[in-house]
């Protein structure tokens, strides 16, 4: 019998796929850094939440002339610097603010420089990349070529000179023999590419500016540096007298970690990111070169680019170049790593510059975080407990008050999932904030202390505390991505009887009903603890 083989057809199925910018390693993160870890966490928790493969990629760019020098002024050589700082800082960060990272990708490792040079190769056999001489203005801090009409003047020490508009700095000579990509060919592309995918730069203001730039022009980019000048960064694989521009094999973390050049099934099952999530400041680097790197070597753009606004300090980007760095730990070592995450997130519209002051964030603390959510779950739990032993009792019929509360809980979901779909975690929050309020105004409104004086009420008293629980367990969960850690102290009191919290999809907020009569709650510490004022 002639029997015909089926091909095998492999289906790699598509994982949500975020990344952050890799981090200079020149210093210790601050804030700044931090709200980018906690943005891009809250989208690949609420992903994963949503029954999709989720990867979370993040790391650090450990090449080029910045943290070279701040070795070196360190009395110390690079990679001692480097590895230092990732082992006592960075990665330390990560479990500061509860960051769920599926990869850490550091460039110095050689996973990345191989994949680099692979990439290189390519695109100069393909004839991207060609030699030739630069002559500009180059900023360190930002690591980037400077046009005359990118600068400013400089004020007090460098007053008279003209200096970079963001490090305040004047910026340094360069006149070098480089390589240089063929940028300039890709400017019709990439307009084709923006205009075709509308949301493919967010927020809109970001998008305009970008379009613009490209439409004024753009010039080939020299993406090496002669080791004349410093050598601590990836060989040119076909020159070894030259290394690469940081930005250039920066840039290529988003692909090297994920397979490129070893790994094609895992580049698959992830590339293109769904969303690069960066400052807005090196939003150009990512929306314009990237994309344009990614066609020359025939691959797709990321699907988004959403360049977010900076945490400000009197006015002017935080940063700890101008001493105006917080460190993360300064906040959570008082109010803890769920109050940072919930603080950035809700009090500042992605997207939008803001500034971090402490007195917002200790009223919000207590207004938002103690009285709002964290008093409504322990009077509820306190009230199943006084009433019922701690036992959930089967509900009576709803009335139209317990089922507004259903109904709010099953609208919040769905419009919070709608602002997440946006990068608009801040809207996402106001939308499930709904069902605190909602639920405290019930509590208030349906006086379960006065139905437990009357035991012909007492079905009455069952069915208002079912509800309240039910609203609790949907709290849990939508909130889940902002704050892993009480809502996980919530769930082990009221929802572990339905399995681990991670494990229930956003799509049970819009069932109701779920939590068995009969099972018994546990008990519940305060969610989130007075701080004190002197604190
Ligand atoms: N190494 C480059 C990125 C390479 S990505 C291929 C870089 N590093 S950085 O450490 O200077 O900053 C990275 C990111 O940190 C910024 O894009 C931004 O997301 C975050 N922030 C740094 N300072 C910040 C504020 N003051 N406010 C908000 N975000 C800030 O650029």
């Amino acid at each position: 019998m002639h029997c015909r083989l089926k091909p095998k057809i492999s289906t790699v199925s598509k994982s949500f796929y975020v990344t952050t910018p890799i981090f200079y390693v020149n210093d210790a993160p601050h804030i700044g850094h931090a709200y980018t870890e906690v943005a891009c966490d809250v989208l690949a928790r609420w992903h994963r939440q949503r029954g999709e493969e989720t990867f979370l990629l993040t790391g650090t760019d450990e090449h080029g002339e910045k943290v070279l020098r701040t070795a070196l002024g360190n009395q110390t050589d690079p990679k001692s610097w480097t590895d230092k700082l990732v082992t006592e800082s960075w990665l330390p960060l990560l479990k500061t603010i509860d960051i769920d990272n599926q990869d850490f990708i550091r460039t110095t490792e050689p996973r990345h420089e191989v994949a680099v040079q692979k990439f290189l190769q390519k695109l100069f056999d393909d004839d991207y990349i060609y030699q030739g001489s630069f002559e500009g203005n180059y900023c360190v801090g930002c690591e980037e070529y400077k046009n005359d009409g990118d600068l400013i003047d400089g004020a007090d020490t460098f007053a008279g000179q003209r200096v970079c508009a963001i490090h305040s700095k004047p910026v340094e000579q360069l006149n070098e023999t480089n390589y240089f990509f063929k940028l300039s060919q890709f400017q019709e592309k990439l307009l084709d590419h923006y205009e075709q995918n509308p949301t493919f730069i967010q927020p809109a203001s970001a998008r305009n500016e970008v379009v613009s730039f490209v439409k004024s022009g753009l010039s080939d980019l020299s993406i090496s540096r002669s080791k004349e000048r410093f050598d601590w960064g990836i060989d040119i694989p076909w020159d070894s007298e030259h290394i690469t521009y940081v930005w250039f094999d920066a840039l290529l973390n988003y692909i090297t970690a994920i397979g490129y050049g070893s790994d094609e099934e895992k580049l698959k099952s992830l590339w293109p990111a769904d969303v690069q999530v960066v400052g807005k400041d090196i939003l150009r680097f990512h929306a314009v070169i990237w994309p344009a790197m990614l066609m020359a070597a025939e691959l797709e753009p990321p699907r988004q680019v959403f360049g977010h606004g900076w945490l400000l300090v009197g006015g002017e980007k935080m940063s700890k170049s101008k001493l105006t760095g917080i460190s993360p730990n300064q906040i959570t070592d008082i109010f803890g790593s769920d109050a940072f995450r919930y603080y950035f997130m809700k009090a500042i519209g992605f997207g939008s510059d803001g500034s971090f002051s402490w007195e917002d964030l200790s009223a919000r603390y207590h207004s938002e975080l103690a009285n709002g959510f964290g008093n409504l779950a322990s009077r509820t739990v306190a009230m199943v407990n006084r009433y019922y032993d701690g036992v959930i009792q089967a509900p009576g019929e709803f009335t139209d008050a317990d089922k507004r509360v259903s109904n709010i809980a099953a609208t919040a979901t769905r419009e919070a999932d709608l602002a997440i779909a946006q990068i608009a975690p801040h809207e996402a929050i106001a939308k499930i904030w709904t069902l605190v309020d909602e639920l405290n105004s019930y509590i208030t409104t349906q006086e379960p202390w006065v139905l437990a004086k009357d035991p012909a009420k007492n079905e009455r008293l069952s069915t208002v505390l079912y509800t309240a629980v039910e609203g609790l367990r949907c709290l849990a969960v939508l909130l889940y991505p902002v704050m892993p850690k009480a809502t996980g102290r919530l769930w082990d009191s009221i929802g572990s009887s339905l399995g681990a919290l991670a494990d229930q999809p956003l799509s049970s907020c819009e069932t109701w009903g779920l939590l068995q009569p009969g099972v018994k709650l546990g008990e519940l510490e305060a969610l989130f603890p007075r701080v004190e004022e002197s604190a």
